[in-house]
């Protein structure tokens, strides 16, 4: 095997991904998908006793069963060095080439890598743990599974906007599916990072802007990926990230400090991470900002006071990519030794791609500057998650024996395409269709144009970790099948994704294997001429607009939120042309669309899709499917509105739409207000909604109260919609947002039929944390708001006695 099948990692870079076929006897397909996990585990067991001769860790075996016990006894024979090596997360690549990392492995060097996806490599590392290493403690196996493996499943944002926790369980369970399939134990994920400024190129891999949606998500993901337990041979650890507040980045700018008030923090930022730990999340990953002046990588408050003692974490936290060397640069540390010393200290119990813990913790704790016990703190949480992951019961439970290895790792039987398409049609939000434009039929004459119409790296989004472009549905292909034998499908390309040499440069040198994003040479006076060419002939436009995958990721920030310019020239070519202009948008965050939203007939917003984005799309644009993903993320009229959220706290001089501004709290250049609100989205039929009923006027402490609403589907096709409940405590003791979501009911219904949807609410809906920040309900008058997005509701008031 060559050392090209370990795949480079680096934090910034897309992660590498055709690794060759293992060239071997093919027995059938051996995914998980195809294997009984009683049969996985077996054949991991036998794996296991046949490399380690029957041995198991050092620990007295007798003691399996008692994870506390086993963990100590493991401990008590272990060196200071193997200890520090347990500490030591490495990920594989030129620096670490194959014999090295064996040896330094043997060596008890290494707690656990990332990056490696393929069985060979990882079998060969765990023997060199399992079997050589002095305890034979076996490693772990982390990768950044985010929105699917090897099948991709809609970005972040895409998923949140299904607001379908059952479909977000499922991508997430699938992923660990596939992932444990390939001899992976962990997951960085779920990123649960609240966003609210789009400059921010990783919103395209959070959730969006809303505490309570979030938390859902985080909830549902981390169910998903582990499954009933993270021991199992088709689950994976999720380890949620970064903690905490990374999506608060000053400016929106990736890197930079957050600084951000107590309440904030505690009512909008921090319930995401609580709800994954909750949820039982194996892993914490320590975020690479500082938090008030305090990098979260040295954040004792953050790391212990919260995460440990308040919340009673008790699994492991992971350094994001060389965060603890970071320390001296963030300047609170003066050298690498006292960054190794503030981390460990703080409790960063393991060191992502890891130089300062081997190098200077031996020496810290001979100094006394770090002590033993704060050293086994940490080596106790990477051994209980090894435990957790069932890997001491089986260090082979997800890498199973060489005989069932995948003989092609990207066969077609090991890909979950029916769960894609599903989610990724649930993910399309359509934010205009004047009309009717669309859905549109099949017969028709259709010039497709567009730079992302047909660029299957695109659709993947930007953590499409080990997914494989060739696999992916473009919409070209989508929209070719869908129409076979009936309309006719023209195609130009009509303008490159930029025409910006410097942002080119930029994109390409995200990705090191291959070139991220195509240049058509054409002068685009051209492209643009063919695609008017075509829409001429044609009875619609379709054109495929937007960002490429990588202006929407780790370390890609923008200071403008509109479609680049190259694109623009070419939609107002189209425009000029007459024909009906349906915009498919593909992009990884809230855009500057006022022009797009004023001129289009129809706009999808379809974020970037994943591995059959194209037939999800297609399903959409020609009515297969009804569309009714709504927005979990405001979109903004300019980027001079940012920040821009539904749940703003309340002000003094509120803007009141219709009355004139002066002295109110509002820009004078443009509408106040979000262009398309949080919760947004239509449909291909209509829906109405009664006025709210409330069981009574009055809930006492510790009661509850219904709130129910009729909704019905006035137009003619079956359709689903999203009813949402929000709450607006009228006063308190410190400033409350203008309303909070807080619970959601995804409804189908037939042409013409009416349901009552039904809200409990309790307590703690009406909880916040107050100036002590404790979480109480005070007494007092309460608006119930249900409405089909965040503006649009209809209220009834009640009395918390
Ligand atoms: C850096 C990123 O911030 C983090 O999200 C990711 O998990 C690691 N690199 C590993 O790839």
């Amino acid at each position: 095997m060559e050392d090209d099948h370990l795949a480079p990692s680096s934090s910034h870079r897309f992660r590498l991904l055709p690794h060759p076929p293992l060239a071997r006897p093919s027995r059938g397909t051996a995914g998980a998908a195809g294997r009984s996990v009683a049969k996985r585990l077996a054949l991991g067991l036998c794996a296991f006793l046949l490399a380690s001769g029957g041995a198991r860790a050092a620990a007295n075996p007798a003691l399996l069963n008692d994870k506390d016990a086993f963990i100590a006894d493991l401990m008590s024979q272990m060196t200071l060095d193997e200890k520090i090596g347990q500490l030591r997360l490495i990920s594989i690549g030129p620096d670490m080439p194959r014999e090295k990392i064996a040896k330094e492995i043997a060596a008890g060097r290494i707690g656990g890598t990332f990056n490696s996806v393929i069985h060979v490599d990882n079998r060969m590392m765990q023997d060199a743990a399992a079997r050589k290493s002095r305890l034979r403690i076996p490693l772990f196996f982390a990768y950044d599974v985010v929105h699917g493996h090897r099948t991709i499943f809609p970005i972040g944002l895409g998923l949140a906007s299904s607001w379908d926790m059952g479909a977000i369980e499922r991508a997430a369970r699938v992923s660990a599916i596939e992932a444990a399939a390939d001899s992976l134990d962990m997951t960085f994920a779920p990123m649960v990072d609240i966003s609210r400024d789009p400059r921010w190129g990783r919103t395209s891999e959070g959730f969006g802007e809303d505490p309570y949606l979030v938390s859902r998500i985080a909830r549902a993901t981390v169910k998903g990926y582990q499954g009933p337990s993270p021991a199992r041979a088709d689950s994976i650890m999720a380890s949620v990230k970064h903690f905490a507040l990374y999506g608060a980045v000053e400016g929106g700018r990736d890197y930079n400090v957050v600084d951000m008030s107590p309440l904030r923090m505690y009512q909008d930022y921090l319930p995401p991470y609580r709800a994954a730990i909750d949820a039982g999340a194996g892993g914490v990953m320590v975020a690479l900002n500082s938090i008030n002046g305090i990098p979260a990588s040295a954040n004792t408050w953050l790391l212990q006071d919260l995460l440990r003692k308040d919340w009673g974490f008790r699994g492991i936290a992971i350094s994001d990519h060389g965060a603890i060397t970071e320390l001296v640069r963030h300047g609170v540390a003066r050298d690498d030794r006292e960054a190794a010393r503030l981390a460990i200290k703080a409790g960063v119990d393991m060191s992502m791609a890891d130089t300062l813990y081997l190098q200077e913790l031996p020496g810290l704790v001979k100094s006394g500057e770090v002590t033993v016990a704060e050293i086994d703190r940490s080596v106790r949480n990477v051994l209980g998650a090894k435990y957790d992951m069932g890997l001491f019961h089986d260090p082979y439970l997800r890498i199973g024996a060489a005989a069932d290895d995948p003989p092609d790792l990207y066969a077609e039987s090991r890909m979950h395409r029916a769960d894609a398409r599903e989610l990724a049609r649930k993910s399309l939000v359509l934010l205009e269709n004047r009309n009717q434009t669309l859905p549109l039929a099949r017969t028709a004459t259709v010039a497709l144009v567009g730079p992302l119409a047909d660029s299957p790296l695109d659709m993947m989004g930007s953590w499409s970790a080990a997914g494989k472009s060739e696999s992916s549905i473009t919409l070209r292909q989508g929209m070719e099948e869908a129409m076979r034998g009936q309309g006719r499908l023209l195609y130009a390309r009509g303008a490159n994704v930029t025409d910006d040499a410097r942002i080119v440069d930029y994109l390409n040198f995200l990705n090191w294997d291959h070139k991220e994003v195509f240049q058509d040479p054409r002068p685009p006076a051209d492209m643009i001429a063919e695609a008017v060419g075509i829409a001429r002939q044609a009875d619609v436009i379709v054109a495929a607009v937007g960002e490429s995958r990588g202006m929407s990721h780790e370390s890609s920030s923008r200071t403008r939120l509109d479609i680049p310019a190259s694109q623009r020239a070419l939609l107002h070519a189209l425009k000029a042309t007459g024909k009906p202009l349906v915009l498919v948008l593909m992009n990884g965050r809230p855009l500057d669309l006022q022009w797009e939203s004023a001129n289009a007939d129809a706009l999808l917003e379809t974020w970037y899709s994943g591995t059959e984005g194209g037939h999800a799309i297609a399903d959409v644009v020609f009515g297969d499917y009804n569309p009714a993903g709504k927005l979990p993320i405001s979109f903004p009229r300019s980027i001079g509105q940012i920040p821009t959220y539904y749940n703003h706290p309340r002000v003094g001089r509120p803007f009141v739409e219709g009355k004139p501004g002066n002295y109110t709290s509002q820009y004078f250049e443009e509408k106040n207000g979000p262009l398309y609100p949080f919760g947004y989205g239509l449909s291909y039929t209509g829906f109405s909604l009664s006025d709210v009923v409330l069981d009574s006027a009055t809930m006492a402490r510790g009661g509850k109260l219904g709130a129910q609403v009729n909704l019905k589907n006035t137009g003619t096709r079956r359709g689903e919609t999203v009813v949402q409940l929000y709450i607006h405590d009228a006063a308190a003791s410190v400033v409350r947002p203008v309303k909070e979501l807080r619970g959601f009911q995804r409804i189908a219904l037939e042409p013409g039929e009416t349901r009552t949807v039904r809200f409990e609410i309790d307590e703690n809906d009406l909880k916040f944390f107050d100036a002590r920040l404790q979480h109480v309900a005070e007494p007092g008058d309460f608006e119930v708001q249900i409405g089909l997005d965040s503006q649009d509701v209809k209220r009834a008031s009640f009395t918390l006695r």
